[in-house]
């Protein structure tokens, strides 16, 4: 019997070949598992009206971890337009299965390390080493959200809020309610991971990533709760910016930083710039973790226009599985690939498009597979 389970999701689009590449790399390092195929993504969602079935969820159930590669998403309208006739007019409501599958196995975690190798003829500035730690299951992802907003709610808020009064004389259907949901149990478990993650790999400070000064309930919650969480950790440093400004400096002194810490959206937003600065989308990676399962994927999306081109850099998904074995606990592996990515990178011979290369996905990575 393998050692690992692994479930095995490729999605669309780009997400088959991304994913294929990382199987390469895993094959060459004879990484003892066994690989569980599951469906998920644009083509469930027009077959079956569901982007990320009840037999995927149940596969994911049952393995020790997962690679997930990409998946087309749609507008709603847009969504519920390329459904198979019969499922149409049924009230089907397209919701991102990453998203789905974050909330429901509480992968709560979403790390993304952003290091920029050696030599990446795209990197931003040299030496470039963050990690942004992500809150990945509440804040305005929760998924509570009002279009139309319907009287009843609209009267309530009206008696609760001042501010609310402004938008009374509208109709429903004339504006939207998306809720930022943060929590202090939600706000405090980050914290700690991005803490836990500093102590063991020795990082010096933790930059906590708001917008306290206008979103005050929310984002003043998750402050308290870090800064509160922080106390626990006196050997590492502590400070804070709000999400408009640390896009500035992250820009300016990419090395003033070292760990941040974020509420999902601006998690996710900063997560992007991270990537830029370390040769873009080709090379961000990024780890879903929860207390049973944890889920390693690239940080792009689908990229429908390069989809069976053969041409997107790889690099990001194989990093994902670089990540995954670490997780695995097979660290000597994990360090084989991550020596034989750098190697490739410095060595500058095989580059895809993205690098200013001509090398195809396969290419690199068949290259990163002969340094294994
Ligand atoms: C990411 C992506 C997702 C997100 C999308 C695809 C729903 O941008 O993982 O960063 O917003 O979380
Ligand atoms: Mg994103």
């Amino acid at each position: 019997m393998a050692k690992h389970r692994i479930g095995w999701l490729p999605g669309d689009g780009i997400g088959i070949e991304v994913l294929a590449a990382a199987r390469t790399v895993l094959d060459r390092l004879e990484f003892d598992a066994e690989y569980l195929d599951g469906d998920i993504g644009w083509e469930c969602w027009r077959r079956e009206g569901d982007a990320f079935p009840e037999r995927t969820i149940a596969l994911l159930k049952s393995v020790d971890a997962a690679m997930f590669g990409a998946i087309t998403s749609k507008p709603v309208k847009a969504a519920e337009a390329e459904l198979t006739p019969e499922l149409r007019g049924k009230g089907l409501v397209y919701r991102s299965p990453i998203v789905r599958m974050r909330q429901l196995f509480d992968l709560y975690v979403c790390l993304r390390p952003t290091k920029g190798y050696p030599g990446n003829p795209i990197n931003y500035k040299e030496g470039i080493d963050l990690v942004v730690f992500r809150e990945n299951t509440e804040d305005l992802y929760a998924g509570v959200e009002f279009s139309p907003v319907p009287e009843e709610l609209a009267g309530v808020l009206g008696k609760l809020s001042k501010n609310f009064t402004p938008f009374l004389r509208l109709g429903g259907d004339e504006y939207a309610i998306s809720c930022k949901v943060n929590t202090l149990s939600g706000s405090e478990r980050i914290a700690r991971a991005a803490f836990e993650y500093a102590k063991t790999f020795n990082r010096k400070k933790v930059t906590i990533v708001h917008k306290a000064n206008v979103v005050r309930a929310t984002d003043g919650l998750f402050l308290e709760a870090v800064r509160r969480v922080a106390k626990e950790y006196p050997e590492i440093a502590v400070d804070d910016a709000n999400i408009d400004a640390i896009c500035m400096w992250l820009l300016k002194n990419p090395f003033k930083f070292d760990v941040l810490v974020a509420p999902n959206l601006y998690g996710d937003i900063i997560s992007d710039l991270c990537a830029q600065m370390v040769g873009g989308l080709g090379f961000g990676c990024s780890a879903n973790i929860g207390k049973e399962l944890a889920v390693f994927e690239p940080t792009h999306g689908s990229a429908p226009k390069y989809a069976g081109m053969d041409k997107v850099n790889p690099i990001a998904t194989i990093l994902a599985a670089k990540m995954m074995l670490d997780w695995l606990g097979e660290a000597e592996e994990a360090d084989r690939l991550e020596t034989a990515v750098a190697g490739v990178i410095a060595e500058g011979a095989v580059r895809t498009y993205d690098m200013g290369g001509a090398n195809t996905t396969a290419q690199m990575a068949e290259a990163i597979a002969a340094r294994l």
